[in-house]
């Protein structure tokens, strides 16, 4: 029997949570970072090794025909319907024993976000949504903040080293100049799902990868947010700034500096 999107739903938020508990298992302790650099501030550890290959091997053995791209080996797998993993986001809090680190996994129809589980297995929570069924934390319905001004507002500004300090710190300056409070949670996929769930106000990024965002986009739409076109100019190859946020604030955060308008609904 052909499998279904519903089929693929269950699988989706089934493996992030079988994923969770791998890398429960395999967190290091609290204390220096127990794992190498793939580039300045770039960390990877054994865990994610280890869970990109059992959510390859379990999607492969479930859905044959599908895509697989990982952030660890690349695209392994070709297919019309893909699915995206980031096996833990938020690998510099894991590699530290912290618990903010989540293991994120989308589905796509070409480039079109269809299916988002994100699940952080410290924090005891699994977010996730398909295109027009909902967003769900734990299985509660999630939607956006309904915060309108600026100078109530909380932001996350995610960082990495492939943007210059200059540009990171000329946004931040931009942010915290309109009143808002500022965050640095260390995890992309975590920073928007909570923009979903209403706990921030917006995410913003001056470069980010698919793997990071791939499952919130479609979490992110179907709570209402408002987010920038993330696959815009080869956003899905090469990355690209990024800006979510909740519908109250889009026009006060629009021409935030290295940033695109928070106006296009995610892709399709
Ligand atoms: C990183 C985190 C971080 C974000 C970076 C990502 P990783 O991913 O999501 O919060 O700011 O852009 O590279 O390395 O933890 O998978």
């Amino acid at each position: 029997m052909t499998a279904s999107i519903q089929d693929r739903v269950d699988a989706a938020i089934d493996l992030a949570e079988r994923a969770g508990e791998l890398a429960m298992e395999m967190r290091p302790p609290s204390g220096s970072a127990q794992a190498s650099l793939k580039g300045p501030q770039d960390w990877v550890t054994e865990a994610d090794g280890a869970v990109e290959r059992f959510l390859s091997g379990e999607l492969a053995a479930a859905f044959p025909a599908d895509g697989f791209q990982g952030e660890e080996g690349g695209i392994t797998r070709t297919g019309r319907l893909r699915w995206i993993v980031d096996p833990i986001d938020g690998t510099a809090n894991f590699a530290r024993g912290g618990a903010r680190f989540c293991v994120s996994i989308a589905c796509f129809d070409g480039d079109l976000p269809l299916i988002g589980a994100i699940a952080a297995p410290a924090l005891r929570e699994t977010v996730w949504a398909w295109r027009g069924g909902g967003a769900w934390l734990n299985g509660e319905a999630i939607r956006t903040a309904e915060t309108r001004d600026p100078a109530q507002a909380i932001m996350e500004v995610g960082w990495s080293r492939r943007s210059p300090d200059a540009d990171y710190l000329k946004l931040c300056g931009h942010i915290l100049a309109g009143g808002t409070s500022l965050r640095q949670g260390g995890s992309g996929a975590l920073g928007l799902a909570d923009v979903a769930a209403g706990r921030l106000d917006g995410y913003a990024e001056l470069h980010i990868n698919l793997w990071d965002v791939a499952a919130a986009l479609v979490i992110l739409r179907e709570a209402g947010a408002i987010v920038s076109d993330f696959m815009a100019g080869g956003g899905a190859t090469a990355g690209n700034a990024l800006i979510a946020c909740a519908p109250g604030l889009a026009d006060a955060w629009s021409g935030l500096p290295g940033l695109p308008r928070p106006g296009a609904i995610v892709a399709g």
